[in-house]
């Protein structure tokens, strides 16, 4: 039976989170460029967003170039640039097709021009969708987005219109990137790597964490499925006893 077949309907998460991976790894195999593992990391964003489509996943959160990023050789740097404009200018009608929305997080001003405006093009054209929503992480880093979110509040009190009394977790997610979206439950890691690497530190307080040795350009829905069962079949507590979630 294919995991897809075994996954409850109704325990589907709603947000799901990947770090995509190991395409650098994943084309040295071949003894090619690292470009040409970027290159081949877009058939698995397409397989995993028409998955989670399938599915009924909400949000489908992507980290595809990260704060840190932007310190690989220049080169590479624009590779995945271009790539990522290519991508997006190919990929537009058929997620429209999809019904698929685009929104994006991270510090999209520093972001060449043409990547901004591709994606400006791209989000618009796509707003009208009412299924998944594909989140793409560009030029994010979760310390970035706290600090930002944290300026923004101090601001308010400066000006008066908050009281520090006022800052709970609700107005913390009211300023974050991700201020519209659920935290997501499953986060997922491709290549083998066991960190976090400045991905969502605040949203993924409670998420259940997913380790696979599959290199990024080797991911497919079905892999997404079975994480998906993975998680499933985990007890997730909230801190209470087993017993607690019983009764
Ligand atoms: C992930 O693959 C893609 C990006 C970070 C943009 P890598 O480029 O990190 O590939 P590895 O981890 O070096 O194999
Ligand atoms: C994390 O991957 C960032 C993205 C997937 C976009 P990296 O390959 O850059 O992370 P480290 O360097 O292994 O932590
Ligand atoms: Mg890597």
């Amino acid at each position: 039976m294919m995991f897809k077949d075994k996954l409850i309907k109704e325990r589907i998460p709603k947000h799901v989170a990947i770090i995509m991976d190991g395409n650098g790894r994943w084309a040295a195999q071949f003894g090619n460029e690292r470009s040409f593992g970027h290159e081949h990391g877009v058939e698995a964003v397409r397989s995993v967003v028409e998955g989670a489509g399938e599915i009924g996943i909400d949000f489908l959160t992507l980290y595809a170039f990260s704060t840190e990023n932007w310190s690989r050789p220049k080169e590479e740097v624009d590779a995945l640039m271009g790539l990522l404009v290519q991508a997006i200018s190919d990929e537009t009608d058929e997620l429209k097709k999809s019904n698929v929305r685009l929104q994006v997080i991270g510090d999209v001003k520093s972001l060449p021009d043409n990547v901004q405006e591709k994606l400006a093009w791209s989000i618009d054209k796509l707003s009208g969708s009412t299924g998944l929503t594909l989140v793409l992480a560009l030029s994010y880093s979760s310390k970035w987005e706290i600090v930002e979110a944290v300026k923004r509040i101090a601001e308010q009190v400066k000006l008066g219109k908050l009281e520090p009394s006022e800052i709970d977790y609700d107005l913390m997610n009211c300023y974050l990137n991700t201020s519209e979206m659920p935290d997501p439950e499953l986060l997922i890691r491709t290549s083998g790597e066991c960190r976090i690497s400045n991905f969502l530190l605040w949203q993924i307080a409670y998420a259940e964490l997913y380790f696979t040795p599959k290199l990024w350009p080797d991911f497919r829905k079905e892999d997404l499925f079975e994480a998906i069962f993975d998680f499933q079949n985990r007890e997730r507590r909230f801190g209470k006893t087993s017993q607690q979630l019983v009764s």
